[in-house]
């Protein structure tokens, strides 16, 4: 089909200006949105096509039609089998790595590292410090596997839930990071641009604290440790409550002055 035929398909139906098509089309086909504008002749494949209408009418994500995301100026790969990573994340890693350099930190666990981006990140920033991370999606951790082979880093990945896998050298960890799911149940239902991406990275229960709730049941080892979380802008009071358990809560904003992070510190 022709770019012209396409758009003139498209545009009515979805109510879409032709340029956005085409910003879309360069993403899935990864060319210059520059090689469609100076030929409206240009032919697109069926399946281009395909995943086109999948993305505008069921919200198919793109980053899982390219099978890439950019992160931190690294490309990561993804599937369906892990969260496609936000860009809010990368405000996190980048107080991890100030707070790594400014407190000496050596050693660092990231749990629920999904396509692996935190970690893998931050080790790629300081590669003399030891890193850790674990996933209870064994299929996750498969990617993550692929990305740091990818990037060149080592990381040691372990399959478990929440703390459990690294219970035996908990001693030695001086910071934990976590991006956990922090999605209402009843939100992820309802939204159907979330339906595609793996429920066990998003729901984080009816009130979207599971995660929080159970690592603060592990206040007695965590007490003299550096933690940093992720969570909803909605729910981080929410969550702040149930983290008060571990230590002095400080809220923290992302780059969008949306507050977002929650930092524990054993200095105070
Ligand atoms: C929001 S995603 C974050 C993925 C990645 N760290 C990122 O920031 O893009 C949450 C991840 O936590 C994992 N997860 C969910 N529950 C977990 C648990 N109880 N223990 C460990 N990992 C968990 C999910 O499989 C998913 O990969």
């Amino acid at each position: 089909m022709k770019i012209t035929d396409l758009v003139g398909k498209i545009q009515g139906e979805f109510k879409i200006s032709p340029f956005r098509i085409l910003k879309i089309l360069s993403k899935i086909e990864d060319k210059d949105i520059s090689f469609y504008l100076k030929d409206w002749e240009v032919e697109i494949s069926e399946q281009t096509f395909y995943f086109l209408v999948k993305h505008l009418k069921e919200g198919y994500p793109i980053e899982y039609i390219t099978k890439k995301v950019s992160f931190l100026g690294n490309e990561f790969f993804v599937n369906e089998n892990v969260l496609i990573p936000r860009i809010e994340t990368e405000d996190l890693v980048i107080l991890a790595i100030n707070l790594i350099k400014n407190k000496d930190i050596k050693n660092v666990i990231d749990i629920g590292t999904g396509s692996g981006v935190i970690a893998i990140s931050i080790k790629k920033q300081l590669p003399k410090i030891k890193v850790r991370a674990s996933d209870i999606s064994e299929d996750a951790i498969k990617v993550a596997q692929y990305n740091a082979e990818k990037l060149g880093v080592n990381i040691g990945f372990k399959i478990g839930d929440c703390l459990d896998p690294f219970l035996e050298e908990i001693d030695e960890v001086q910071l934990i990071i976590s991006n956990p799911p922090y999605v209402e149940t009843s939100f992820v239902e309802k939204n159907r641009f979330l339906s595609y991406e793996p429920r066990i990275s998003l729901d984080g229960g009816y009130d979207g604290q599971s995660f929080f709730k159970k690592i603060s049941n592990y206040s007695h080892l965590l007490k003299s440790k550096y933690l940093l979380f992720e969570t909803s802008e909605f729910t981080v009071r929410k969550t702040a409550e149930i983290l008060s358990a571990l230590g002095k809560v400080q809220i923290l904003p992302d780059s969008f002055k949306k507050e977002r992070f929650i930092f524990i510190s054993p200095d105070y």
